[in-house]
């Protein structure tokens, strides 16, 4: 297999990540191919922990290329601060090691402050809890058509005409919020003072990707969020507002569909959730709590609490359907370590009646009661397996039953947060 795209399989923090950091060693090209730094993707080497928002997770790995894709939304002022923080890691990033898409749309400060004036705005019930960052803005501008976009940067009189076109929509919006008009000329200064550090990294990314593909390299493309945060197949409208799901990969980065040859789902061995929405296998109670303390779940870029609940079969398998999942990645099983009885949901009960997947329809999403299956836990520690063998009878019977509720084989499973503790079932690179 030359190509593989690994996308989150639940509402994102699965421990993508680690598993591209990890799968970047058969890979030549990395690419992210949407969102933007409302990811926050953490890779632990030796103990040396990184946390990643904008960079692609291989870019860690010297001799590989990474790209950010034009499906992203890229916030300038962020990525040149991402890098000087990396570059303080001890990372080599260059022009010959990072590579932006011309046609990627940028992130501009109006959008984070509309982002959050929204958010502060909206009643109870209305928030998203999005991580105000200024992704749905953005992505309002790309399909508004008044984006400016990487190459725009190049030439004064373009960048002029878009900010102009962005600024005609902002103002008027931003009026009906109370907020002041935006200072056109201080935008450009801006813009102007930071386009030479992206520019320098700016390139026709679908051509490079083709041709790189013609002559052999391995691209290895990086998901970010999950598929239950997908803009249409998520739990709308508490999503992010970009197509998430494997499909993206393709226009995200301008590389033909057929060019996919595998899709690794990410799948945590019990679910998570942060900011707003529908969870209905949320827990509220000890075992609850006991996940989140166990799994340190607070979220890599705003630091939230994360909701936790039980492995929802149901919705990873639905997950897997619309990805085209060929195998997951199963993370943090380690944190079940310990749970005498373990529970998995797999199917929902709807006003009587057994449903095997998640309705899309508001009010029946909030009357589905989850249906559980009971298994046994195991006492034993498996943090840190390398081998099948090093795990417990109770804790592959675990992995075995996931297996089966979802239709799709192990292929990599995570005992650790680090690298080197993760498990090969089946290689995503392998002919
Ligand atoms: P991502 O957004 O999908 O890349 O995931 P995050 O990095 O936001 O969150 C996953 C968290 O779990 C990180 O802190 C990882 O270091 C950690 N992690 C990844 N895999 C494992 C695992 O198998 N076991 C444990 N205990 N932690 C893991
Ligand atoms: P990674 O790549 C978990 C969630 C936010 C919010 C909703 C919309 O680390 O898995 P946005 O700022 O995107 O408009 O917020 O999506 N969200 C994530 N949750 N992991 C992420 O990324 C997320 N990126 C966005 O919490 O509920
Ligand atoms: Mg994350």
């Amino acid at each position: 297999m030359a190509n593989v795209v690994v996308v989150g399989a639940q509402w994102g923090d699965e421990g993508k990540g680690k598993i591209v950091d990890w799968l970047s060693s058969r890979a030549d090209v990395i690419c992210r191919f949407q969102g933007g730094h409302n990811a926050g993707h953490t890779l632990v080497i030796d103990g040396v922990v990184y946390k990643l928002h904008a960079l692609p997770s291989g870019v860690v790995r010297s001799g590989k290329l990474s790209v950010i894709g034009n499906g992203v939304v890229l916030d300038p002022w962020h990525l040149v601060k991402e890098i000087e923080t990396i570059r303080a890691q001890g990372v080599e990033i260059t022009p010959e090691t990072l590579m932006i898409a011309e046609n990627t749309p940028l992130i501009l400060p109006i959008h984070g402050e509309l982002d959050r004036a929204r958010e502060e705005a909206a009643s109870k019930g209305a928030k998203i809890g999005t991580t105000g960052r200024g992704i749905g803005p953005a992505y309002e501008d790309k399909v508004g058509r008044r984006s400016v976009r990487v190459a725009d940067l190049a030439d004064r009189p373009t960048l002029e005409a878009r900010v102009d076109r962005a600024l005609a929509h902002h103002d008027a919006l931003r009026r009906g919020l109370g907020l002041e008009p935006v200072d056109r000329a201080a935008l450009i200064a801006q813009l102007e003072a930071i386009s030479g550090e992206i520019l320098q990294y700016a390139a026709p990314v679908w051509k490079v990707l083709n041709e790189r593909r013609r002559a052999g390299s391995r691209i290895l493309f990086e998901g970010a969020q999950g598929a239950l945060l997908d803009v249409d197949f998520g739990t709308y409208p508490f999503v992010t507002s970009s197509n998430v799901i494997a499909g993206q990969a393709a226009t995200g980065t301008g590389i033909g569909p057929g060019a996919i040859d595998f899709v690794l789902g990410i799948v945590k061995a019990y679910t998570t959730r942060v900011g707003e929405g529908p969870f209905p296998s949320e827990l509220h109670d000890a075992d609850g709590e006991r996940l989140g303390a166990r799994g340190h779940e607070f979220g890599t870029t705003t630091g939230r609490k994360r909701r936790c609940g039980w492995f929802d079969a149901v919705l990873v398998r639905q997950t897997c359907a619309t990805s085209g999942v060929n195998g997951i990645a199963l993370t943090k099983l380690d944190v079940l370590d310990g749970f005498e009885r373990l529970k998995i949901c797999v199917g929902y009960d709807l006003d009587g009646q057994r449903l095997d997947y998640l309705p899309t329809a508001a009010d029946q999403q909030a009357r589905c009661v989850p249906v559980y299956e009971e298994m046994e836990g195991w006492a034993e520690s498996t943090e840190g397996a390398r081998s099948w063998a090093d795990l417990p009878g109770a804790a592959i019977k675990y992995v075995r039953r996931i297996e089966e509720l979802i239709g799709c084989p192990v292929a990599l499973l995570s005992t650790s947060p680090e690298r080197d503790d993760t498990i090969l079932v089946t290689d995503p690179f392998a002919d």
